[in-house]
């Protein structure tokens, strides 16, 4: 279980489990979190790899490739909504395994990359809401996909999706933000 508690504009990531990130046979546990930059997938990459699992964070910009290097994160270059450069993300991913298959085992994915995009219904654009739903819903469904070989290839892959609560409540002013907090 992973417990986020967000205190005065930080998040604290909690884990359950113990750590060292050694699965079945003591093989370093892989792990690709998708939105690695910023916010919660920046702290939970951060925790995960302190926790001795090897993370694959994705990011767009070169610009946050030195922070992620820093954190212990491994970067891996990924467009959610873009079907290609998931692919290619795989493809490094399969690599790594391939090259450590004595002592690395794919865990999962965790689908987080995410945007915001408050406001109510009638008042926000048709492009911006498509994008959302673009990030949030087809990103998760394309990522599961591509990486379902390498989920199934060992026992107990997981895709752990990041949802909202705020999907379940409905204030008006925040209809889009619920479209795009509903993940398969
Ligand atoms: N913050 C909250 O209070 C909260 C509450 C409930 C649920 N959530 C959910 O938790 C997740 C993370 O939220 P957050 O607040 O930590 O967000 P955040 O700080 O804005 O980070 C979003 C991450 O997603 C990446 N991203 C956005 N669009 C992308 C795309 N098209 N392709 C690849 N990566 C993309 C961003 O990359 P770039 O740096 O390249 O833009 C960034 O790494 C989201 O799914 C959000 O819906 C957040």
């Amino acid at each position: 279980m992973i417990i986020l508690h967000f205190v005065e504009d930080d998040w604290t990531v909690y884990t359950a489990r113990g750590g060292g990130g050694l699965g079945a046979g003591s093989k370093k546990e892989v792990i690709v979190v998708t939105g690695s930059t910023s916010g919660i997938g920046f702290e939970l990459s951060k925790r995960l790899s302190k926790d001795g699992f090897v993370v694959f964070g994705t990011y767009r910009s070169e610009k946050d490739v030195p922070m992620m290097l820093e954190a212990g994160i491994q970067p891996l270059q990924m467009e959610i909504t873009n079907l290609s450069s998931i692919q290619a993300a795989e493809r490094v991913v399969r690599m790594f395994l391939k090259e450590n298959k004595d002592t690395a085992r794919f865990l999962g994915v965790v689908s987080n990359a995410g945007v915001l995009n408050a406001g109510p219904f009638e008042k926000v654009e048709v492009d911006p809401l498509a994008y959302t739903l673009d990030v949030h819903l087809k990103g998760t469904v394309l990522l599961s996909k591509v990486f379902m070989d390498l989920i199934k290839s060992d026992k107990g892959g997981r895709i752990v999706v990041m949802g909202s609560l705020a999907a379940l409540l409905l204030p008006p002013a925040n209809a889009v933000c619920k479209l795009g907090s509903f993940r398969p």
